[in-house]
């Protein structure tokens, strides 16, 4: 689904070059969900934002769904962009829209017929558990709610490939849960790929298939998500286990691993 290939990425600011990602290669299997994680600073934001070009790699290639992405002109990239939903920690809905408006806005985009705009609406509505707050305005509804209009309008023009840049982190422990069941139902029953990015480690671990562990701009470990946090390799990801551990103060990990790691000795 997607294939990354020696991807970097530097920026030009005031105080010089600054190289955000360096020769990072990895693949994502159609059907999972491959997380990857990383302190803040890692690159984790300006990698994921490599995946649909919204930052245009400094070197690489990215390709998703078979196509070189820097292959395409402006209309052909637009249309390969559609088949990539966007999530963000900020949701960044259209404030003057109502809910409805907000999931249909991807769909004028792409010039649907407005009968079927309607009808994609409602069942993206249903999707997501919004159906009574179609007429609702952002100011209106709970951060989770918000999240949920932001993965409808996402879904909109049906993509296989899902990314999401931190979308729980604003979010409380219990929101965080539901939005992330219904992740798990996307990628499940609908098919949609998913790459996730968030700096909680409970997070990545409780709803990836394989992680990438992202340090300074590099990759510096990528496997299954049960032996990345049961037998860590790099010492970045050591670290941020340590650092992540319940004493630091986040949640408790679901899904039993944490009992695991403790007997390791790595929390
Ligand atoms: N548009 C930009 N211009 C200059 N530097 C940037 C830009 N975007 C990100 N960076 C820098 O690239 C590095 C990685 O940032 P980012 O990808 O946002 O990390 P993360 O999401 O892991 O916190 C940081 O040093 C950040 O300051
Ligand atoms: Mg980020």
């Amino acid at each position: 689904m997607i294939e990354v290939k020696n991807l970097g990425k530097d920026f030009i600011t005031p105080q010089g070059k600054l190289t955000a990602l360096r020769n990072i290669s990895f693949t994502v299997t159609k059907g999972e969900v491959f997380g990857i994680m990383g302190p803040s600073g890692a690159g984790k934001s300006t990698l994921v934002r490599c995946l649909n070009f919204l930052e245009r790699p400094t070197s690489g290639t990215v390709r998703v769904a078979g196509q070189d992405l820097a292959t395409l002109n402006p209309r052909e990239l637009a249309r390969a962009r559609q088949q990539i939903g966007m999530i963000f920690q900020h949701f960044n809905l259209l404030k003057l829209k109502t809910v409805a408006q907000n999931i249909a806005f991807p769909l004028e985009i792409a010039q649907w017929p407005r009968e079927d705009i309607k009808k994609r609406v409602a069942e993206l509505l249903d999707i997501v558990g919004l159906t009574d707050k179609a007429r609702a305005y952002p100011h209106q509804l709970s951060g989770g709610q918000k999240q949920r209009v932001g993965i409808a309008r996402a879904l909109a023009c049906r993509p296989r490939l899902l990314l999401s840049d931190e979308a729980t982190s604003a979010l409380d422990t219990e929101t965080t849960q539901s939005i992330l069941e219904l992740l798990q139902h996307i990628n499940r029953d609908l098919g949609v790929t998913i790459v996730i990015i968030s700096h909680e480690l409970a997070v990545i671990q409780q709803i990836s298939h394989r992680v990438a562990v992202l340090s300074e701009g590099k990759l510096v470990e990528i496997g299954p998500a049960a032996d990345i946090f049961t037998r860590p390799h790099a010492t970045a990801t050591k670290r941020l286990i340590t650092m992540n551990s319940p004493a630091q103060g986040t949640r408790p990990l679901r899904g039993g691993a944490q009992p695991a790691l403790a007997k390791r000795g790595v929390i």
